[in-house]
């Protein structure tokens, strides 16, 4: 296991190209299981979460080849498989994307109940009501949904849930009703720019899709799709994150290769503590203008701030000059953060689906506990900001989705290094995983 060390108080200065987005693959990559033929995607990030998305679907009898070009190059050798095992769920849950294809081209899909993870329960009752409505047989077995329909039918799919519309869930239900005889309407649907781009690639593979980037999406159901080449947007989130970093951090960041209009709201809570924002037609640059001033951020379905950038805001604002206040009504219990940031030196109570943040004049260095990608990427916002050294453990969590982080941030003048945890191999670490067992043993709740 691998940790990160970062030598804080560095301001980053330079120029960095965005990756592709992570959560717009991901889905189209399941998506092309819908495709007769083969599908080459550009702009796919190398990533864990992406590499094991091509091992499921390796396993689903889809071929999935990276170029040095770096596309990727995917294509159907089996029809047959229909099973998405519990091994590979458990490690991602963007691999339930694939049910829809497989029971809207293959008449039937497996998939393993992803079960609960790190920002929250995250049930999956949007997406079974979405492919019920669209005829499919559901039923669950051995922690597997099984999803069957000779042909799905258009329906009409309200894709609202008590936390606002589902965004895989909107993904599921677009990709099926591709396949689907007649028309399906989706109200409620997600209108984040990944559902946008999932559809502009169905749509470059032969589907006939109406209304995407609003809550009303209609769908004429075709008899076949074949494959395209398709360009995958830039990962909004980690352009995000970086400026986060660089305003808590100190200095002036470029961020070439972006579609401005995904951040709007980031942007202008970006301005709100006091950073300058210049946009060009494919860039942002952000420089800092010292310490940030406090602000309110409330996460919420797209065009809003999104969840997956509220931790790295909660460090940001760790370090205002006042109190502020952080609510994520996406993922209300998604704040695994909050106790370790207070370990570098934060000050922050959480009330619910609410942080309280009152900043501090700085952080200081400590090592500290990575839980989900977007809090450890939080915690490396933070600890560069911080004074002396701070270690971030269990950088796995980061390595899913975001793609040479460390050596983008070097390259805007961070000193960060990975190198191997050497208190994951110890001797307290091997006693902890004992007594950790042993809690396990006799369910002790930890
Ligand atoms: C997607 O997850 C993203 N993942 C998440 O990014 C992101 O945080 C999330 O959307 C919200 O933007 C991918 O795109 C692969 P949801 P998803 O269904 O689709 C509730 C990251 O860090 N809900 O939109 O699983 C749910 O519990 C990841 O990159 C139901 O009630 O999220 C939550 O409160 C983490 N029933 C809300 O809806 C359902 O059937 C939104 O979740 C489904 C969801």
């Amino acid at each position: 296991m691998d940790c990160l060390r970062i030598a804080g108080g560095l301001p980053l200065q330079g120029v960095v190209t965005a990756s592709g987005s992570k959560n717009a693959a991901l889905p189209i990559m399941a998506a092309s299981i819908l495709a007769d033929s083969a599908t080459v995607l550009a702009g796919v990030p190398d990533l864990v979460d992406v590499n094991t998305l091509a091992l499921l679907l390796g396993y689903l009898g889809v071929e999935v080849k990276r170029h040095a070009d770096k596309t990727l190059h995917i294509e159907t050798v089996d029809p047959r498989p229909t099973k998405a095992d519990y091994d590979l769920v458990r490690r991602m849950r963007a691999s339930f994307c694939a049910l829809g294809p497989l029971v809207a081209r293959r008449g039937r899909g497996v998939v393993s109940l992803p079960g609960g993870c790190n920002i929250g329960t995250r049930p999956v009752d949007l997406h079974l009501a979405a492919l019920a409505a669209l005829g499919a047989d559901i039923r669950i077995e051995g922690g597997y949904v099984i999803a069957e329909a000779r042909r799905l039918q258009g329906a009409r799919i309200d894709l609202r849930g008590p936390y606002g519309p589902t965004v895989t869930g909107t993904a599921n239900a677009m990709s099926a009703a591709t396949l689907a005889r007649g028309r399906t309407t989706l109200v409620g649907a997600a209108r984040e720019p990944e559902i946008v781009d999932l559809g502009n690639f169905l749509i470059a593979i032969g589907a006939k899709i109406d209304g995407l980037g609003t809550d009303a999406i209609e769908i004429d159901g075709v008899e076949r799709l074949s494959g395209a080449s398709y360009q995958v947007i830039p990962d909004r989130i980690e352009t995000g994150t970086l400026l986060i970093a660089t305003a808590a951090a100190g200095g002036e960041i470029t961020i070439e290769g972006i579609d401005p209009s995904h951040l709007t709201a980031v942007l202008e809570a970006l301005q709100a503590t006091g950073a300058l924002v210049t946009l060009g037609p494919r860039q942002v640059t952000l420089r800092a203008t010292g310490r940030p001033r406090p602000t309110n951020v409330t996460a919420l379905p797209y065009p809003g701030i999104p969840t997956d950038l509220q931790a790295q805001f909660m460090a940001l604002l760790s370090l205002a000059d006042g109190e502020s206040q952080i609510s994520d009504l996406v993922f209300p219990d998604r704040f695994m953060q909050v106790a370790e940031l207070n370990r570098l030196g934060a000050r922050i109570e959480r009330h619910g689906a609410t942080a309280i943040v009152t900043g501090v004049p700085r952080l200081s260095g400590a090592t500290v506990m990575a839980s989900d990608l977007r809090a450890s990427a939080a915690l490396v916002v933070a600890g560069l900001s911080a004074e002396r050294e701070t270690i971030v453990r269990r950088v796995y969590h980061l390595d899913r989705g975001y793609e040479q982080l460390e050596r983008k941030l070097r390259s805007v003048g961070a000193q960060i290094v990975r190198e191997p945890d050497a208190q994951a191999g110890s001797p307290h670490a091997a006693a902890h995983r004992n007594i950790a067992a042993a809690a396990r043993l006799q369910g002790v709740p930890r």
